[in-house]
Formats: C-alpha cells, structure tokens, sequence
C-alpha cells in the first residue's frame, strides 16, 4: 500500500494528512503554525504519522503547501493553496465548482473544472477585513473564545451594520457599539455579516456556480457558515475535514505524482 501525505503550512494553522492509495485519510494533525514554520510543519508531520500508525519510510511522497510550504524542508516539492484547496474540494464534494477558502490571513475565491483544476481565482488584497482575522479581532475585543463567536452571533435579533473596513479598526467599532448598549450578538452578527457581504463580492468576481465548497479554519464557525448562505441564497457544501481541504489536496497531488509521476505547475490571477 503506498501512502502520500500533504503539509499546509497556512499563516495561522499548519495542517497534515496522510492518505492511503485509495485516498482516504489515514492520519492527521493540526497545530498553530506559530513563529517556528519549520518546526510548525516537521510536528504537524510527526503527529500525523503518530495518528496513522504508518512510519516514515512508508510515505512514498510528501508536498507542502499554504504560505510556508517552501519550509517544509521534508517535503519533495511545493504546490500552492489555491491548487491544493481546489483539488481537495473536488475529491470531497464532486460536484464543486466554486471555492471559498476563508483562513487565519486571506480569503480566496476559486473557480474550479470538474476535475478540481483551477480555472480562475482571487484574493482579498492586502486587507484582511473579510478573513478570520477580523473574527479574531472581534472576538478579543469582546473577550469571547473563537469557538463560540458564532453560536454568539446566531442569537442576534437586530444585528448591527459595521461600517469598518479595516481589521485594524474592527476593535475600536465594536467597542464603539458596545458603548452605545448595543448586545453583543448582535455587534457579533453585524461582523458576520459584514464578512459574509465581503466575500460574495470576491466570489463574485470569480463566477459563483453552485455548488460552492467552504474550505479553511473558519468552516468551524457555523455562524460564518450561516451568514454566507444567508448572502449567497443557497447551501454550502462543508465537512469536519474541511479545515483540511488544503493538506489533503496536496496530499492527492502527492499520490498522482507516485501513481502518474505528475505535479501542477504554479496559478497565475488574472481576474
Ligand atoms: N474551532 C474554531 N472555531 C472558530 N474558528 C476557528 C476554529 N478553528 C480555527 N478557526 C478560524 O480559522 C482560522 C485559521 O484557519 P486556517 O487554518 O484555514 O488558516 P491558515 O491556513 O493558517 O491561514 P491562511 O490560509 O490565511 O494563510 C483561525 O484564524 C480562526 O479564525
Ligand atoms: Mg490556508
């Protein structure tokens, strides 16, 4: 049996899988990324084998990806995210033809071909008011754990209208909105809704065509996932294994290269 794993060394969150030949995962593991990339990668890796009960040797081929795939010194060759999410999310839900993957950093919106290849992408530019950083920042303001932002949220009646677009104002404008008595759901349900509006806009300028795959961190955030499929007026296809969308789409491309020998070549944005 041969086995092949993928590394998504992401901004936040470095994720591993191993699959087995008949690409079902056979070992995982997610950790913070933290300011050690090496390290974040070569762990990641480590637990994921301790997962699988498979040793070292028996993974034939290893690919990194997300922003530190390049220090996945382990790794026999690179494939970026955008590639990566699109290949999981069509080999978890075949009939994807669009990608929303939402982490810690950077939204991407990707079109994909049936066979999960990309036909066309976008990123939020140097703003990350429609990512998970801006839950975070909510979040810290507010002093609620991530995990229960968006149960927080969905109890909201009157959601309120954030008007920031900038991460590094989302503080100051909950706080602003807290000082004026509004509930705390419902300035939870505003940010919400306010990255949701944001990332129909990216989607937008890829195409959306059902069906749309959710990918990344923030598919653990049922409010995140309500609030887009209140926007964009249909379901969305999510798993408990989509934070891992990313490491398992290498982790597919590290299996056809050692049954066909074959790795993509890196994306161009043109849109
Ligand atoms: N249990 C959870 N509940 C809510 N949100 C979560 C949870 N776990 C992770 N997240 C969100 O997911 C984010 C991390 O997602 P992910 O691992 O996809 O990011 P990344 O790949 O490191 O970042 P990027 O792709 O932008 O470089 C966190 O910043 C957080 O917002
Ligand atoms: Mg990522």
């Amino acid at each position: 049996m041969a086995y092949a794993a993928g590394v998504d060394v992401g901004s936040t969150q470095t994720k591993a899988i191993i699959i087995n030949e008949d690409r079902e995962i056979v070992g995982r593991c997610l950790t913070d990324t933290g300011a050690n990339v090496v390290i974040a990668a070569e762990n990641s890796f480590a637990e994921a084998l301790k997962t699988s009960g498979i040793r070292e040797e028996e993974v034939e081929y290893v690919i990194g990806t997300g922003y530190g795939r390049y220090r996945v010194t382990f790794g026999n060759t690179q494939v970026t995210e955008i590639s990566c999410h699109a290949r999981g999310a069509a080999q978890m839900f075949p009939g994807t033809k669009t990608v929303l993957d939402m982490g810690g950093q950077d939204t991407k919106a990707i079109r994909v071909s049936p066979k999960g290849e990309v036909l066309d992408f976008c990123m939020n530019d140097k703003c990350a008011a429609g990512t998970g950083r801006f839950l975070g920042a909510a979040a810290a303001a507010l002093d609620i754990p991530l995990g229960e932002l968006g149960n927080v949220a969905m109890k909201a009646e009157r959601p309120v209208k954030i008007s920031t677009t900038c991460t590094v104002f989302a503080e100051s404008e909950v706080l602003s909105w807290l000082g004026k008595g509004k509930k705390i759901e419902d300035i939870l349900w505003g940010v919400h809704l306010s990255i949701a509006s944001r990332s129909t806009a990216l989607l937008r300028r890829v195409g959306i065509e059902d069906e749309i795959t959710f990918t990344g961190g923030v598919t653990k955030n049922a409010g995140m996932i309500k609030s887009l499929e209140q926007a964009l007026k249909t379901k969305l296809n999510v798993s408990d294994d989509s934070h891992y969308m990313g490491a398992l789409g290498a982790a597919l491309f590290a299996l056809d290269h050692i049954l066909a020998g074959r790795v993509p070549t890196e994306e161009k944005e043109t849109a």
